[in-house]
């Protein structure tokens, strides 16, 4: 089998102009425009290409963007007093603080200082609470945008098999309350699990969450599953240079599966699409407003 190559670049400008649509009637009928303010602490400059695209999309959706840039030398204090001031600010309705955050810096005490309805990033203790207990929270980004696109591929996900490899509170642990709650039963594997490969052969569906490049192996995929590859690992390429590839051994796993999300241009460009998707669903929220009737 040749898999379907599940285009996240393509499925994601449909989420975003469903965003836009929102933004344009929340405008017309509410007199409301969304609000987002990305906060950046140093200059790394992946998390400053991150950030600038974020803001960016923000702003082609028809929302309103803020961007603060804090220096590296930012004291804790100082961060937590710009959360502060945003839970109080009423045109933000979405806060995100980009990760990693300087050594010096208490990343839970900033996450836990956001303002749980404007947790854009779901990271919040309420928000993970609620995810784990069938509530009604904001759900973390990356995971919702593999979920769109498993339910854009495959329809009903009841009663399939899924394996999650990778336990992080970011990706791994809300990836598979998310496939729970969609009736799959679920497989959490992690780098102690015993025979990776027979767990994963198992799969209808497998989301490799890892962070190691090309460690989930080709023929380990089961016949006809359905891949999602979260990894974004850089490694050396031909004549000095460097490629992306994702968690999954592309090429022999697209020999088997039945779609699968390549690396550049899957689950990363759903990351954002669901950003902004969340910034409308909290500013909904926030203002009593029934998404679902926009
Ligand atoms: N750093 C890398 N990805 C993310 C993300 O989704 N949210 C935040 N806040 N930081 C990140």
């Amino acid at each position: 089998m040749s898999a379907r190559i599940i285009d996240g670049k393509a499925f994601s400008a449909t989420v975003r102009e469903a965003v836009a649509r929102d933004v344009t009637t929340l405008k017309a009928n509410h007199g409301i425009t969304p609000g987002l303010a990305v906060v950046i602490v140093g200059e790394d400059p992946a998390s400053q290409v991150y950030v600038r695209n974020k803001v960016k999309q923000t702003a082609e959706c028809g929302m309103n963007g803020w961007h603060f840039e804090l220096p590296a030398d930012t004291s804790e204090e100082t961060l937590l007093a710009k959360v502060a001031e945003l839970n109080a600010d009423p045109a933000v309705n979405g806060i995100l603080v980009q990760l990693p955050l300087p050594k010096h810096i208490n990343e839970a005490a900033v996450i836990e200082a956001i303002a749980p309805e404007k947790d854009v990033d779901g990271f919040h203790v309420v928000n993970s609470g609620l995810l784990a207990t069938g509530g009604r929270g904001m759900v973390p980004c990356t995971p919702l945008g593999c979920l769109l696109m498993l339910q854009d591929t495959l329809g009903d996900l009841s009663g399939k098999k899924a394996i999650v490899v990778g336990r992080s509170n970011i990706v791994g642990k809300p990836m598979a309350q998310l496939l729970l709650d969609a009736n799959c039963t679920v497989t959490i594997a992690h780098s102690r699990t015993r025979d990776l490969a027979d767990e994963v052969r198992a799969a209808d569906i497998v989301v490799a969450a890892v962070g190691r490049p090309e460690m989930v192996k080709g023929d380990w995929i089961k016949d006809g599953a359905t891949v999602i590859d979260v990894g974004i690992n850089r490694v050396p390429g031909a004549e000095g240079k460097t490629r992306l590839v994702g968690d999954v051994e592309f090429a022999a796993a697209a020999e088997r599966a039945g779609a699968i999300t390549p690396v550049p241009g899957g689950v990363g460009p759903m990351t954002i699409a669901c950003l902004l998707k969340n910034t409308v669903t909290a500013t909904c929220r926030q203002n009593n407003i029934d998404l679902a009737a926009l």
